[in-house]
């Protein structure tokens, strides 16, 4: 893929990944959020981080799966969307439904544990957005910063569980991500258990026998 190219479906990526934004505050400013518009806004920025953050998931199983290498490339700014519409998630949250406040947000996430495992999620993305820069990778170095990155797994299981957990009566779609996570977590096990190297049998001998 021609250098060119991949700066084309970043701009493309970078672009669409802005629309839901544009839209929520078109729609905001026109008063066409419905009749419960901060349950709109809520509900909206929440399902945009767990489609970005289930997509960065995709990434390195496609990649592996078609050969595309180039993939790679797109895998970054699909994180930093994940944890764009994340934080708007929350703020909506702490300011049109908890008028700003740390005491009610902190009571409610006590009575609703589903807020939990939502601010789980959010806080695991937290270093990955941190470290996500050239810069970062190239200090942490290579090793360090895939151990880090597998908080992405940690932000991925807490997210879909969040959504599960407060959908009132139909289960669908929550169970629809949780599946699709799972085969994306499940090519992950089943890679890293048929790359890791036998033990050569000389090594497991005792040293007197050797
Ligand atoms: C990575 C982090 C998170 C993800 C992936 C996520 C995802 C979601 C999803 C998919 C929904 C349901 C959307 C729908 O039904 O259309 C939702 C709802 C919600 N989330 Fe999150 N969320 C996250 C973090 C948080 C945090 C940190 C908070 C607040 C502390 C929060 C509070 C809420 C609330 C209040 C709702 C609406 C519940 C309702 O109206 O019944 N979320 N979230």
């Amino acid at each position: 893929m021609k250098e060119n190219d991949i700066r084309f479906i970043k701009l493309l990526i970078l672009v669409n990944g802005a629309v839901p934004l544009a839209l929520l505050v078109w729609d905001q400013s026109h008063n066409k959020l419905g009749a419960n518009p901060q349950n709109f806004l809520i509900l909206t920025t929440g399902m945009m981080t767990l489609i970005f953050l289930t997509l960065t998931m995709a990434v390195t199983p496609m990649r592996k799966i078609t050969g595309l290498n180039w993939l790679i490339q797109f895998r970054r700014m699909l994180g930093l969307y994940a944890f764009f519409y994340g934080c708007l998630h929350f703020l909506c949250f702490f300011s049109l439904d908890r008028a700003f406040s740390v005491a009610s947000t902190l009571t409610e996430m006590l009575k609703r544990k589903y807020l939990i495992l939502g601010s789980t999620a959010l806080i695991a993305m937290i270093p990955l957005a941190v470290t996500s820069t050239n810069g970062m990778i190239k200090r942490l170095g290579g090793k360090r910063w895939r151990a880090l990155h597998r908080l992405a797994y940690v932000a991925a299981i807490a997210g879909v569980i969040h959504f599960y957990m407060q959908v009132k009566a139909d289960v669908r779609l929550p169970l629809v991500f949780a599946a699709v996570l799972a085969i994306l977590l499940g090519y992950r096990l089943v890679n890293y258990w048929r790359q890791r190297k036998p033990v050569p049998a000389a090594a497991l001998k005792p040293k007197s026998e050797a």
